[in-house]
């Protein structure tokens, strides 16, 4: 197990119901003016941002907003953000929404105390900003990203073709709601893109060559369970209240890093993700879907011993001394719980062309990670080069 410094701070409120409590939530953390944040119509129509708005106002917390954000949420809105948020002298950003809301309200956090241009921050690796990000605070509608108590943020920028992601400790929202009944109005698709984005986020964790991680690959394999779980439940009834609780809950812990403790962490199908959602636009979780399985099947001789525990302990597969045979009927498993929740399995059905230019996306992806390297790698059971890259993307032509 390696070192590990862990701090998470988010005041973190679950149950059906919660979200009504925004104002007398949030009124401990909102010292001044706060911006309201929100996506493309969502919220409006379910009645949701209405509501928060009332509390708000009825708890005396004066706030600017600002809607629009899109899903693979763009930088171009976030500059608008931090400049409404420095002239009206904004102390905290309220994310309503999923993901791509609460990750740019995290870029306009980070970027209004700060000079100089925000995509600076995203664009150079291990970039520090001056000054501590503005606090975040989130009423989540959609479980799947996590972050709403990560400390990750990731923007796109139509300008240069690129969606990167920054991290910086302050960006851990100061407080989340998490209330199961803002689900009910989701499609099936983005409940399956979500569970499929939260497994990846164990993924990422737990196929890598850390030993001595008996606690965390237990609880990873508990999560993974409860995902596969739940949403399948789900796939049958989108009204499950219980199953949406348990399904959010899962993808928080999926992603606040308490399942990477100790552990070397690999972020390879992330990052290959990231060039087809740049390019192409599709959805984070159908992409992760489509790349995966490949992925798993090229890397998995590297390491066949947590493949295999993987695919007892995850997938159920019956233990047996042909190790290639287990960790396949494993990945055959994940591949039938990708079907089963309708998720896309190859580019064509997620939209991309086979002509894509998969080699220049390999060579960026590797590029994320591992920029200053004579030759760039992305991380985990083994090092992949572009070249290896570019053949797991084509494999799912
Ligand atoms: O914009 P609105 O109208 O709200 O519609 C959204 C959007 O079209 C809709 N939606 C959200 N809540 C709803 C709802 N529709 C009906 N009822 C509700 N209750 O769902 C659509 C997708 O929303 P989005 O926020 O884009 O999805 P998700 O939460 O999956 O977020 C995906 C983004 O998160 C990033 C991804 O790359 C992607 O850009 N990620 C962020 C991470 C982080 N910050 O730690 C980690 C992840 O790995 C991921 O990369
Ligand atoms: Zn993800």
């Amino acid at each position: 197990m390696q070192n590990f410094n862990y701090h998470n701070p988010t005041r973190y409120v679950y149950g059906p119901g919660e979200h009504r409590n925004i104002g007398p939530l949030l009124k401990p953390y909102a010292q001044g003016r706060i911006l309201l944040h929100y996506g493309s119509g969502s919220v409006i129509r379910s009645g949701l941002l209405q509501t928060v708005k009332d509390s708000l106002s009825e708890h005396g917390i004066s706030y600017e907003e600002l809607g629009g954000v899109k899903p693979n949420p763009s930088v171009e809105l976030v500059r608008k953000g931090i400049e409404l948020c420095r002239r009206e002298k904004v102390q905290l950003v309220l994310a309503v929404g999923g993901g791509s809301v609460i990750d740019s309200a995290k870029g306009i956090a980070v970027g209004a105390p700060n000079s100089g241009d925000v995509w600076e921050l995203y664009s150079r690796k291990g970039s520090i900003p001056e000054n501590e990000p503005i606090p975040v605070a989130t009423v989540l509608t959609l479980p799947a990203a996590g972050s709403e108590n990560s400390p990750n943020t990731v923007l796109s920028n139509e300008e240069t073709g690129r969606k990167l992601g920054f991290k910086h400790m302050g960006l851990r929202p100061v407080l989340s709601i998490v209330d199961p009944t803002l689900f009910l109005t989701l499609p099936r698709a983005q409940m399956a893109y979500g569970a499929c984005d939260m497994m990846c986020h164990i993924f990422e964790r737990y196929f890598t060559n850390t030993t001595q991680t008996a606690l965390t690959d237990a609880l990873a394999e508990a999560t993974m369970r409860t995902i596969m779980q739940q949403s399948t439940l789900l796939a049958a009834d989108l009204q499950n209240i219980d199953a949406w609780g348990q399904l959010a809950l899962s993808g928080t812990v999926a992603h606040n890093d308490l399942l990477g403790l100790g552990r070397e962490q690999s972020w390879a199908c992330h990052a290959m993700e990231h060039e087809l959602s740049a390019v192409y636009d599709v959805p984070h979780g159908g992409g992760l879907a489509v790349i995966i399985p490949a992925y798993m099947e090229a890397v998995w001789p590297y390491n066949p011993g947590i493949f295999t525990q993987w695919a007892c302990n995850v997938m159920g597969v019956p233990p047996h001394r042909d190790t290639e045979a287990v960790v396949r009927e494993g990945i055959r498993r994940l591949r039938a719980w990708y079907h089963q929740l309708g998720l896309p399995q190859t580019m064509r059905e997620l939209g991309v062309p086979a002509d894509a230019d998969f080699n220049a996306m390999a060579t960026a992806a590797c590029k994320v990670y591992d920029r200053d390297a004579a030759t760039p790698t992305l991380a985990g059971v083994h090092p992949l080069t572009a070249e290896e890259a570019a053949a797991i993307y084509k494999a799912t032509i």
